[in-house]
């Protein structure tokens, strides 16, 4: 939640050497605020604990352009899941070696771009996605670099929405059928089978799955020299309230390097990246009792950040001005019509009146990128502080109500 970067000076919340209030003043709300150098020190602290490693940021986490860019340049690869991600991540000028294409649906037209763009590797996640490339880069007459995406069926300790890597799960494929890609390797001559790849969940709360995992990965892969790298996906935790339990990078570090000795590594962080360095600022509308509950209205809802409604995620909420009096749990809610349009329960607020502006922490990772406009609801801006911590600019305009139906064809 609080870091070198999100952190109070004196009464004011500030992100960086930028006092939130003046943002808001400037801006309005509701919006997502990101601190560049607490996702540049993350980056880096990911980097020393894994430094064989070829980290790949995992745009699906967030993907303003400005953060990739911000990331490339300090050396990162990106982890595209679309061909938007992968226009995105060129458009931040992504060298296209240093993009991987995961998905475990990926059309004709996005195999096709991403040829054409030569990004650097598919992660192939069953036999007729790997038939469908290889005759697909056959016709553009080059190769594709390919790590065969297994379904190591290991159940992590995650949320079961988050929870990828069991035999029950649509991810990857079994051991089995990537053993009978790589042995008749023939059958596909467009395709370079040189890396194995996995991702077994998000927010993962123990190394012992992936550790379990990655040996499943190593005895699968043995026989197969032409096997050179280890792709490990994502899952790196972070903390969202003050007691929550996860093991820090350096357990990860301890458990998991030993097993990666002699192969070439990929990770594809997005979350332990991005989550503790953003923030959404709200705004109190009105507060009412009612039913034995206090509610507090505010300006965003699920439409903004989701995260609540859909996996009961927690965020801390507290105010953007330190208010020392003392607390009552709330319920936080937004303005769209569903019960479930909840960002926090059981919240301690001090005392907040209308116009009050509350920060939802830990809010940089899926949350402006599963933003919906659903109620008509125009999505927030993004703002971000400089890699020097000293100023901050709009990295995304607030969509207005034109926007909202600049895409449709009014044909009556
Ligand atoms: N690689 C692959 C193949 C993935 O599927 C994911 C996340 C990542 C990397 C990045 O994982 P991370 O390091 O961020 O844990 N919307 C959910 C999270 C969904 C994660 C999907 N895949 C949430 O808000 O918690």
């Amino acid at each position: 939640m609080f870091n070198n970067s999100i952190h109070f000076e004196g009464a004011q919340l500030a992100c960086d050497r930028v006092l939130v209030s003046d943002i808001v003043a400037q801006i309005g709300t509701p919006v997502y605020i990101y601190s560049l150098p607490r996702i540049l020190a993350n980056f880096k602290r990911i980097q020393a604990a894994f430094p064989r490693a070829h980290i790949h940021y995992s745009a699906k986490a967030n993907a303003n352009l400005t953060i990739l860019r911000s990331l490339v340049q300090a050396g990162a690869g990106i982890d595209a899941v679309s061909g938007g991600e992968i226009y995105r991540a060129l458009a931040a000028d992504t060298p296209p070696e240093q993009i991987v294409f995961a998905g475990v649906g990926k059309t004709s037209q996005e195999l096709y771009y991403a040829l054409e763009q030569k990004i650097g590797w598919f992660n192939v996640e069953n036999a007729d996605e790997g038939r469908k490339l290889d005759r697909m880069a056959y016709v553009a007459n080059t190769t594709a670099q390919v790590a065969l995406r297994l379904n190591p069926d290991v159940t992590a300790k995650t949320h079961p929405h988050i929870a990828t890597g069991h035999g029950a799960a649509k991810f990857g494929m079994t051991a089995d059928a990537v053993r009978a890609l790589l042995d008749h390797a023939d059958e596909t001559p467009h395709l370079r089978y040189n890396g194995i790849h996995i991702h077994i969940g998000s927010q993962l709360h123990d190394t012992d799955a992936t550790a379990e995992a990655l040996q499943t990965v190593r005895d699968l892969i043995a026989p197969y020299p032409q096997i050179t790298t280890i792709d490990l996906g994502g899952g790196l935790p972070v903390a969202y309230a003050p007691d929550e339990e996860i093991p820090d990078l350096d357990s990860f570090a301890a458990v998991l390097n030993p097993l990666l000795e002699g192969y070439e590594v990929i990770l594809e962080p997005g979350r332990a990246i991005v989550a503790d360095a953003g923030m959404l600022i709200t705004r109190v509308l009105y507060t009412k009792e009612q039913g034995g509950q206090r509610f507090v209205i505010v300006d965003a809802g699920m439409t903004d950040l989701i995260r609540p409604a859909l996996y009961d995620a927690h965020h801390e909420i507290i105010p953007i001005i330190r208010n020392e009096q003392p607390t009552d749990a709330v319920q936080v809610v937004g303005p769209v019509c569903e019960t479930t349009d909840v960002l926090g329960r059981g919240i301690n607020l001090p005392p907040v009146q209308p116009n009050d502006c509350l920060a939802i922490l830990t809010a940089g990772a899926y949350g402006m990128v599963m933003a919906s406009n659903y109620n008509a609801r125009p999505r927030p801006p993004e703002v971000a502080v400089s890699e020097d911590g000293n100023s901050w600019y709009l990295v995304r305009h607030r969509e207005t109500w034109q926007d909202l139906i600049a895409h449709e064809l009014d044909v009556t």
